[in-house]
């Protein structure tokens, strides 16, 4: 199970860290509670160097939440792998829907941005999910599939996967009402075949997929139970230790469950 915190543009560097202390610091009290959890935290670029040296020797991976296709140039403002990797990140996010409103990033952007990041060593998390209008006009599953398309063309894995993929509803997304579990594990399902289909069934059983869009540790159990749900990509309920480790607990539950 994978927890990821995307905290988007939210933190000074002094408060990034302390936020990245706390949660280093609980979980060196409570070794044995988060065992079988993997950890992230994606701060802003800014904060990098400072989140990677709080979270010390925690076990809790850092990863940047966009780059920039080329190795280096004359692109201001940008940041590229080489720069990322040089200070300990491990995973980039890739075509989230506010890049995607925002900066118009493509899908044609994306794939060139997953193919530099596996270029690189870093584990992209490919983020795919349909507008309000999208999934209203029954467009929903088209246009996941369209996303998963564009953003792997040409895009191998092997066995050691390295590629995470989020579902992320955009009409899910801050604001605080998350896709049913039923209406995430449906599309999840949709990836894994999708994705078992490209890649061959032993890979994308290997793909962790995320679900993201208001998901809460009130939440988190129910959407991290579904089969093809393997983690989470959290925004607002990532920038306070309390809630990302109350969903972080959840996953344990879950994983317990399993186990029984
Ligand atoms: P949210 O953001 O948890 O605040 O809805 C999730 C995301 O955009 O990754």
């Amino acid at each position: 199970m994978l927890i990821a915190g995307n905290w988007k543009m939210n933190t000074d560097v002094p408060e990034g860290r302390t936020l990245a202390q706390v949660i280093a610091d609980r979980l060196s009290t409570q070794p044995q509670a988060f065992d079988d959890v993997d950890f992230l935290v994606c701060p802003p670029f800014v904060h990098l160097p400072a989140v990677r040296d709080a979270l010390d020797d925690a076990p809790v991976a850092v990863g940047a939440q966009d780059m920039h296709a080329q190795d280096e140039g004359a692109y201001t403002g940008d940041v590229s792998a080489p720069m990322l990797t040089s200070i300990g990140c491990d995973y980039v996010i890739l075509g989230h829907s506010e890049r995607r409103k925002y900066y118009d990033e493509t899908d044609a952007a994306v794939n060139a941005k997953v193919k530099q990041a596996k270029r690189h060593g870093l584990i992209p998390i490919v983020c795919v999910g349909e507008t309000l209008e999208q999934r209203q006009a029954g467009n929903a599953e088209a246009v996941v599939r369209a996303q998963v398309d564009g953003a792997l063309a040409d895009v191998s894995v092997g066995e050691s996967g390295a590629l995470v993929v989020a579902y992320e509803p955009v009409w899910a997304i801050g604001t605080g009402e998350s896709a049913a579990p039923e209406q995430a594990q449906e599309m999840h399902g949709l990836l894994r075949r999708d994705l078992a289909e490209r890649f061959g069934a032993s890979v994308a059983d290997g793909v962790p997929l995320l679900y993201g869009g208001s998901m809460k540790p009130h939440n988190a159990y129910g959407l991290l139970s579904q089969p093809d749900i393997d983690g989470g990509l959290i925004g607002s309920a990532s920038l306070a230790a309390d809630s990302f480790l109350g969903i972080a607990e959840k996953a344990m539950d879950v994983l317990e469950e399993e186990t029984t």
